[in-house]
């Protein structure tokens, strides 16, 4: 049995020497320290990582303060209170200050053990259930796939592609997906999924210094499909704030918990969304069939190009394709002098009537063209994810801001 971990904040010379002593002769509890303050148990704390702490109520700083900032920073500690009488208005306290236990001193060797003992329990239950509550904590084996959605031309259905495909993944191969809006500008992903979102990215970046699988998904969105969206902020200007660590802890969470992380991009490159193409199994680069969009596919290949970023990851995707188009498939590629991953046909009349109701096309013409290559789209990705299971992640990496808007520009 793992040994219980506890911390002792006691002022009292005689009080604290019979704690110890109490402590000291059961095999199973470790005294990882001890403190006489409240400001000096803060200090300690973090050190000390105990399981129980056991508080007496009138330490100088005020027993029940401590309690409740440990309630707050620490909810995991299971805290006992060491009192010297019993009374209501105490007792209250101390529940509300989130203890476990009240304890009167002088107690037996027996009261005291016994107390450590299941408060113990009770956090290890606590912990248990919530794990198997919470689907997204389960363990998973291999990290999930990361799939940006890119193009340096607007308007040519990254989040379009990128909500469907988030859909379409869920749908056909019943594993879990999670879509991050990485549109910090104009991001609009929550909308054309229907979804008000109650939280943003800018919630957890909030929160950054404390997150973990945990709060990650308490700031998810769900969506009737079943995948969870992780939405851009509503008020821009904040974006300034998220920066690449950021991104890459977010991706990071989210991949451990995830079979696929879809990633809505902006259109261009910063350093904010560098992460998403470092840890990209597959980058999807969005062009459309017209010349400026092609034009502009080039520029941006060739800077991918010479980035170093590698080649193979890269799978470009044809949106609203047109057969009566002048400029066939097989025109882009070769100007482009890359393969065609999948080509999504333009249905204008479907994917308007989809955005004004709020639902995704593969969901509300699920026979239509547009969305049976949706279909074949996962059909690829999944495939590809089994032919190349043990994945190497690409050293790529944007360079400097002056240097990548010499590298990206790219004509209109
Ligand atoms: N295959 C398609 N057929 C018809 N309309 C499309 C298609 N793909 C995208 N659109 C429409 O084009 C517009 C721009 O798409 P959007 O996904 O917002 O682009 P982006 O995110 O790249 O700026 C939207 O109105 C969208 O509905
Ligand atoms: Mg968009």
């Amino acid at each position: 049995m793992e040994r219980i971990k506890v911390f002792v904040v006691e002022d009292e010379p005689v009080k604290k020497a019979n704690i110890i002593d109490i402590l000291s002769n059961v095999e199973y509890i470790v005294l990882e320290g001890n403190a006489g303050s409240a400001e000096e148990a803060l200090n300690m704390i973090e050190q000390v990582n105990p399981h129980v702490m056991l508080i007496g109520a009138s330490i100088p700083g005020d027993g029940y303060k401590l309690a409740e900032q440990v309630f707050t920073s620490f909810p995991w500690i299971s805290m006992i209170m060491i009192e010297s009488e019993l009374r209501e208005d105490t007792m209250r306290k101390a529940i509300f200050a989130g203890a476990k236990d009240v304890l009167i001193f002088p107690f037996t060797p027996a009261i005291l053990v016994d107390s450590i003992y299941r408060s113990y329990q009770m956090e290890k239950k606590k912990q248990v259930i919530q794990r198997d509550k919470t689907p997204a904590l389960r363990k998973k084996s291999r990290q999930g796939q990361v799939i940006p959605v890119f193009s340096t031309k607007g308007g040519v259905g990254k989040t379009f592609i990128s909500t469907n495909l988030a859909v379409s993944l869920a749908q056909h191969t019943g594993e879990k997906v999670v879509l991050i809006d990485l549109d910090l500008d104009f991001g609009n992903a929550a909308l054309a999924l229907n979804l008000i979102p109650r939280y943003t990215i800018n919630d957890v970046v909030n929160e950054i210094r404390n997150l973990d699988q945990e709060l990650m998904e308490s700031y998810l969105i769900p969506h009737r499909s079943g995948i969870k969206v992780l939405a851009a902020n509503a008020k821009p200007q904040m974006t300034e704030f998220i920066n690449e660590e950021h991104t890459g802890l977010i991706i990071k969470v989210l991949q451990s918990a995830y079979d696929y992380v879809v990633v809505d991009m902006p259109a261009r490159f910063y350093s904010a969304v560098d992460p998403a193409f470092q840890e990209a199994d597959l980058l999807m680069l969005v062009t459309t069939q017209d010349l400026a969009t092609i034009r502009n596919i080039k520029a941006c290949l060739t800077s991918l190009n010479s980035l170093k970023y590698p080649r193979h990851k890269i799978k470009l995707l044809l949106n609203k394709a047109e057969k009566r188009s002048d400029i066939k498939p097989r025109d882009v590629e070769t100007t482009l002098n890359h393969s065609i991953f999948a080509t999504i046909p333009a249905e204008y009349k479907l994917v308007s009537s989809s955005l004004n109701k709020g639902i995704p096309v593969v969901l509300l013409y699920h026979r239509a063209a547009v969305s049976r290559s949706f279909q074949g789209l996962v059909r690829r990705i999944a495939g590809d994810a089994r032919e190349a299971p043990n994945k190497k992640k690409s050293r790529f990496k944007l360079p400097g801001k002056a240097a990548y808007y010499d590298q990206v520009e790219v004509p209109e």
